[in-house]
């Protein structure tokens, strides 16, 4: 087991390893005094692993709650959200009670929303069981739920008070979600860690699960601890996100994050290059990895689409939108360039 430890607005450890869900309960018992918990979860996640948490939460004494609601992005809404505060309310959840997110970000996101909003914020756990949860969404504080607007827009920043990471979990997952959270992997080797780097272009999909993960959350981690609130070395986890998003969204959703990032972080580098942040070669190297791992190097929409997608996310700042750049492995930077410059900037990375 490998233990990482995040000290932000409240201080919590990650424990990413074999078999954790087994201490549930005793870790459950020590991170709160009240005896309730309450299990959120999908319908994809629970009846794999549910049991086996309730089980481990009541041998330490727990009264164990459980709400299952449909896989799937389409729930991560105020519907969702409302009927888990309501949920909450029926049974007597105090302050000094719990909530463990077993699943995905989804998961991860509505429970930490819940958590952070329910009588104004009471204790949660995060139990991650994607790639993409295990590396990202759990760590950090970021909860929300969608709007019929646009994805996000209701949230909070609320930090769990425990991370346990299950690495048995993994096997479950089906091929294709299992590639898409390595493209967040990817991400970090790219951002920070040219050791990282070399790992994955070694070993591929069969890298060792418990050290990368440990060292991805640890990347993460120390963004979190620079900047919590995402004002400066936090937005570097964006790297390839902003024309990710824009895929995602010019395709009503059919491609899904992890391929779109993999697309974004390919396009942004080969921009990055024809613009001379960094050598044609480490372009061309990140395009390998992210091919290695079977993910999509290319888009097929147009410079002009994917700017102008680009353009409606929420990481513009007025005339303004920060790109994340390499200009080598491991070291990428924070490039505010005008939004009139966008379509011209994507096109040579097309
Ligand atoms: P997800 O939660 O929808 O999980 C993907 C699918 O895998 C679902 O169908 C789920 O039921 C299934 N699944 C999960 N674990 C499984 C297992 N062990 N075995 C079998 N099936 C399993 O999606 P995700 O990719 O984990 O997360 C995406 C969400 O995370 C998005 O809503 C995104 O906005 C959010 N996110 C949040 C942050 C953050 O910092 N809060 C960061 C990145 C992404
Ligand atoms: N997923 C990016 C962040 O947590 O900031």
């Amino acid at each position: 087991m490998k233990t990482v430890s995040i000290k932000a607005s409240s201080s919590y450890e990650i424990k990413i390893g074999s078999r954790l869900f087994s201490t549930l309960g005793q870790e459950a018992a020590a991170t709160v005094s009240g005896r309730n918990a309450v299990i959120v979860s999908d319908s994809n996640v629970f009846p794999l692993y549910g049991k086996k948490a309730e089980e481990s939460l009541r041998n330490s004494g727990f009264h164990v709650f459980s709400f299952v609601f449909p896989a799937g992005e389409s729930s991560k809404n105020g519907e969702t959200y409302l009927r888990i505060l309501n949920f909450l309310a029926q049974n007597q959840i105090t302050r000094s009670d719990l909530l463990l997110a077993l699943g995905g970000g989804v998961v991860g996101d509505l429970t930490g929303f819940a958590a952070a909003t329910y009588l104004r914020g009471i204790a949660y756990i995060q139990l991650p069981t994607t790639v993409l949860a295990a590396v990202d969404s759990s760590v950090g504080g970021k909860t929300a739920i969608d709007l019929p607007a646009g994805k996000n827009l209701a949230g909070a920043f609320y930090q769990p008070r425990l991370v346990l990471c299950d690495t048995d979990t993994l096997s479950t997952l089906p091929a294709e979600i299992f590639r898409d959270g390595c493209a967040e992997i990817i991400k970090y080797a790219v951002l920070y860690d040219p050791g990282l780097f070399a790992h994955l272009a070694e070993k591929g999909l069969d890298f060792d699960r418990e050290t990368v993960i440990a060292r991805c959350v640890e990347l993460k981690g120390n963004a979190v601890m620079q900047d919590e609130f995402d004002t400066g070395e936090r937005m570097k986890l964006n790297l390839g996100h902003t024309l990710a998003h824009g895929i995602e969204h010019l395709s009503g959703f059919a491609v899904s994050h992890g391929r779109a990032v993999a697309m974004g972080m390919a396009l942004i580098s080969r921009a990055a290059a024809a613009a001379g942040f960094c050598p044609e070669e480490t372009a061309r190297e990140i395009s390998r990895l992210i091919a290695m791992f079977g993910l999509p190097t290319e888009t097929e929409y147009s410079a002009c689409s994917l700017a102008n997608a680009a353009l409606s996310d929420k990481k513009r700042f007025g005339d303004v939108i920060r790109l994340i750049l390499p200009r080598a492995i491991g070291n990428c930077i924070i490039y505010p360039l005008p939004v009139q410059q966008l379509h011209f900037f994507v096109e040579a990375g097309l």
